[in-house]
């Protein structure tokens, strides 16, 4: 299976076509033209884009802490949004672990593009990811949560993350351009849990996020190793 990035004829670019292209950019452009803004700098359906906002509502709501089995349930300034970011975590972990999943395969599928040690270390990162699930859902039960509802940041990062497991799942998207989407996920992974840290100590649970800088620890290793990784793959695709 070749799964280089080849050079082809493409055909989705102006200069294909260039006296068509003229006439597409040609001024003025009308309220039909999807960039065009008006003179204070807005999209002609900002009016509409606008409504829809206001109307909306909001992203589901976080599920009130309960106390039961001797749980603690969440103190601190602002304990729903501890409990919104572990969920958000928990729905990226899960993300991640279906993500490492589908690269795995990509692998198999490449070849010998890796040697054997890489694909047992990015399976063994799978694991760590799955851990880490588990660690966020112990956390949400021990604060009084349900690790099985889902909180508005939950449903954010899960659409979110839909995006990433597209890209990933297309069979077409080479090896080096897979581990690119994972790339881009631990990207997210590491910053978030440095937010999801500081938000768990300030609100008093200095036990949790002992355990939760060890989870970043590990995730800062997963980055290391995919930018090394991505590195060598890009430049060897090329
Ligand atoms: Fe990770």
């Amino acid at each position: 299976m070749d799964m280089r990035t080849r050079m082809r004829h493409n055909r989705t670019g102006t200069q294909t076509a260039p006296a068509k292209a003229a006439s597409m950019l040609a001024p003025p452009c009308d309220d039909r033209c999807a960039f065009a803004t008006d003179n204070r700098g807005e999209l002609a359906d900002t009016p509409l884009r606008k409504t829809y906002c206001s109307d909306a509502g909001r992203l589901g709501s976080v599920p009130l802490a309960a106390r039961r089995n001797g749980a603690s349930s969440s103190r601190g300034r602002r304990p729903h949004l501890l409990m919104d970011k572990l969920g958000e975590r928990l729905a990226f972990e899960r993300t991640g672990v279906r993500l490492y999943d589908a690269l795995l395969i990509k692998c198999k599928a490449a070849g010998s593009a890796l040697q054997h040690s890489e694909i047992s270390m990015l399976r063994y990162f799978r694991d760590q990811e799955a851990q880490h699930f588990e660690l966020l859902a112990s956390a949400l039960e021990e604060l009084g949560g349900d690790s099985t509802a889902q909180t508005p940041g939950g449903d954010l990062v899960g659409v979110e993350g839909a995006g990433l497991v597209q890209a990933m799942n297309d069979p077409r998207a080479s090896l080096a351009q897979s581990l690119h989407v994972m790339f881009d996920a631990e990207l997210i992974d590491n910053a978030s849990w440095e937010l999801l840290i500081h938000l768990t100590r300030s609100a008093g649970h200095a036990a949790i996020a002992e355990r939760f800088e060890a989870a970043l620890r590990q995730e800062a290793a997963h980055l290391r190793t995919l930018k090394d990784l991505v590195t060598r793959l890009t430049l060897s695709d090329a």
